[in-house]
């Protein structure tokens, strides 16, 4: 008897463009572009096991060990009834001696090794591994992009992780969806001088979900109107050009620029949103000083900060600044000692016993 099954992982990506707001909830169209860099490191993934088998009766998922509901429509649901159907046109239409497993039920199970809904995009790392096992399985014969737009109904920001490196996510324009994908800005080797901390500053389950988050501000701040129209195309363009001539200065900038431009969104949501706390703010603080002392000293920006929906600092940084940075966080956050269980680094990984 033949055995079924396929197992795949993806990493977690981190946007320095932000994604936030939906135009079409259904197929998660969003409305504007965004870009991220996946966080190549073992220590940020999901990985994900995939069967199908004609004794299955019903699909079923396993998160982290626990069972998880399947609601019909949801969407997880959505993701596996769109790779069945793509396993049916793409190879068992095409060559009528392939099994039909696309008839069979699954069974999938997804190990995080790392916090789950904590700010640190697990459901884009969740979702990009799920649809990736099944295309395993499935022998799609298929490119990333075709996937992301299938991983893009699990969570947005999943789409972006079928990619390493720098990835955009291309907002598109057809109301069905078909031009919403994401697309390789530059590999990882482009630019592997650039390197990113995690700080965790809590593990706590986050208070407001992306999904109601976003919600909320579509329907209520004029800021994200205004955000969309006038702010995002430009900084697409920037920062895309920023990487591709490995200028830190304008990465940093326009990194730091839309991490607050997206928190300030959700602060001019009603009620409003608040995703960063104190010690947030105070490494915000850090890494203005430092860059500010850099560029006071004929020196160039040597940090970037970027925060999503949760409190967690991600920081992006030459590799030869990493160990300073680190020094310093120490040193003003000695209460946060457990901040640093959690640190990785970015395309080789910050070692802090160096
Ligand atoms: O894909 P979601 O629904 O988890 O939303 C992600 C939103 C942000 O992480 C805040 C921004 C982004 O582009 O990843």
């Amino acid at each position: 008897m033949t055995l079924y099954q396929a197992t795949a992982s993806a990493p977690v990506n981190i946007a320095c463009i932000k994604y936030w707001g939906k135009r079409d909830t259904k197929l998660i169209l969003p409305t504007n572009s965004s870009l991220s860099v996946t966080l190549d490191q073992d220590h940020l993934r999901s990985t994900t096991t995939s069967r199908a088998d004609p004794s299955f009766e019903r699909d079923r998922l396993w998160l982290n060990g626990k069972e998880e509901d399947i609601k019909a429509g949801g969407r997880t649901a959505t993701c596996i009834t769109e790779m069945k159907r793509l396993r049916k046109q793409e190879v068992e239409d095409k060559q009528p001696n392939e099994p039909k497993i696309s008839e069979y039920s699954v069974h999938i199970a997804s190990f995080n090794n790392f916090p789950t809904a904590a700010g640190l995009a697990s459901s884009a790392s969740g979702f990009a591994a799920l649809v990736s096992s099944l295309a395993q399985l499935y022998h799609l014969p298929v490119s990333p992009s075709t996937l992301s737009l299938i991983a893009r109904q699990g969570s947005g920001s999943a789409c972006r992780s079928l990619f390493g490196g720098f990835v955009a996510w291309e907002m598109g324009s057809a109301s069905d969806g078909s031009d919403s994908y994401a697309v390789e800005v530059a590999p990882q080797a482009h630019w592997p001088d650039l390197h990113a901390l995690i700080c965790v500053v809590s593990d706590d389950k986050k208070g407001t979900s992306s999904t109601s988050g976003m919600q909320r501000t579509v329907e209520t701040s004029p800021l994200l109107q205004h955000r969309i129209k006038e702010v995002v195309p430009k900084r697409m363009k920037d920062i895309s050009k920023a990487i591709l001539d490995k200028d830190f200065d304008s990465f940093a900038r326009i990194t730091m620029a839309d991490s607050n431009q997206f928190h300030a969104v959700a602060l001019d949501t009603e009620p409003p949103i608040f995703y960063m706390n104190d010690v947030s703010k105070s490494i915000i603080a850090l890494i203005v000083e430092y860059n500010r002392v850099s560029v006071a000293n004929g020196g160039g920006y040597k940090a970037a900060y970027t925060y999503d929906a949760g409190p967690n600092a991600v920081i992006y940084a030459p590799k030869e600044n990493i160990k300073e940075i680190i020094q310093l966080i120490v040193k003003y956050f000695p209460q946060h000692e457990g901040l640093f269980k959690d640190v990785f680094g970015l395309f080789g990984g910050a070692d802090l016993n160096s």
